[in-house]
């Protein structure tokens, strides 16, 4: 999958209603309902496959992975160009939809999902954070933090202090009024990933974001995703940068839209 402008990742202006409350579909590989956060997936891919195209020029970019991403989990995906990394990421957080197969995200099953209910769960759950920031320029730090916390039924002044605050914790509280063109590659890639927290997401995902960085700011960069680590979330990384994918305990490498070896190194 190519890159999603910001517009994509965005929560649409459905209707009034906070996106909270969506009835969980299935919860368990048993059908019936859990609250057991530690031991059911986060995030789940069954039986998915991804064409483009159709006819001669049809391309499978993803055929027929299944994958499970605990709570806890930090992962790296890895493997050669065109094997089908950004497309696996790229549905499992709800950014696009397979041809074929089942994703289920905190026990709902995604691909069941209208465009919009699917958008609120990807508000709701999924932080994503891409190689090209995809910063709004017009707006500075502060507000392109804020467009994750809009149709949440959040005050102005609560959004601009949560937003805030997340900027703080990457370091960039005293930038907040700094349009992106005014930031260094650095700085803009930690106000995208402020604006990937302030949802206080259960799921990170990450496509090379360390990608456009220089090694001391993919650095400063990386060890602000390996702070995020917790019991209860997950933290998936598509890189190419051996570095990133040591910091990762379970490594996922994919060839020709398959995925190869998934292994853990604790
Ligand atoms: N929108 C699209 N239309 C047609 N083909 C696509 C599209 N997006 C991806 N593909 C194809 O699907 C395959 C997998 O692409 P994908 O972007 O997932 O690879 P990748 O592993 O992320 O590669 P890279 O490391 O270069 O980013 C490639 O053959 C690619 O050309
Ligand atoms: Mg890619």
């Amino acid at each position: 999958m190519a890159d999603v402008p910001p517009d994509e990742i965005r929560v649409p202006a459905t209707d009034d209603t906070p996106p909270y409350g969506i009835p969980a579909v299935v919860a368990s590989s048993h059908g019936e309902p859990s609250s057991d956060v530690g031991t059911e997936p986060l995030l789940e891919l069954v039986g998915v496959s991804r064409r483009y195209g159709s006819g001669a020029a049809e391309v499978t970019a993803l055929d027929d992975v299944s994958l499970a991403i605990m709570p806890g989990d930090f992962v790296s995906i890895m493997g050669p160009s065109g094997s089908g990394k950004s497309t696996m990421l790229g549905l499992l957080g709800c950014l696009d939809v397979p041809t074929e197969g089942t994703i289920r995200v905190g026990g709902h099953v995604v691909t069941a999902m209208d465009d919009a209910e699917r958008s609120r769960v990807r508000g709701r759950e999924i932080g994503f954070v891409f190689q090209q920031f995809h910063l709004i320029p017009h707006l500075d730090a502060l507000g392109n933090v804020e467009t994750a916390l809009l149709y949440r039924g959040l005050s102005a002044k609560e959004r601009r202090t949560r937003a805030l605050e997340s900027l703080e914790r990457v370091g960039l509280g005293h930038r907040h009024d700094h349009r992106p063109v005014q930031l260094s590659g650095g700085e803009q890639q930690r106000v995208a990933l402020a604006r990937a927290l302030v949802t206080e997401p259960k799921i990170v995902l990450g496509d090379e974001p360390t990608g456009a960085l220089d090694s001391k700011n993919a650095e400063l960069v990386m060890g602000l995703f390996t702070s995020l680590q917790s019991h209860e979330r997950a933290i998936v990384l598509v890189t190419h940068d051996p570095n990133v994918g040591e910091m990762a305990e379970r490594h996922v490498r994919m060839r020709d839209g398959r995925i190869v070896t998934d292994t853990r190194t604790s």
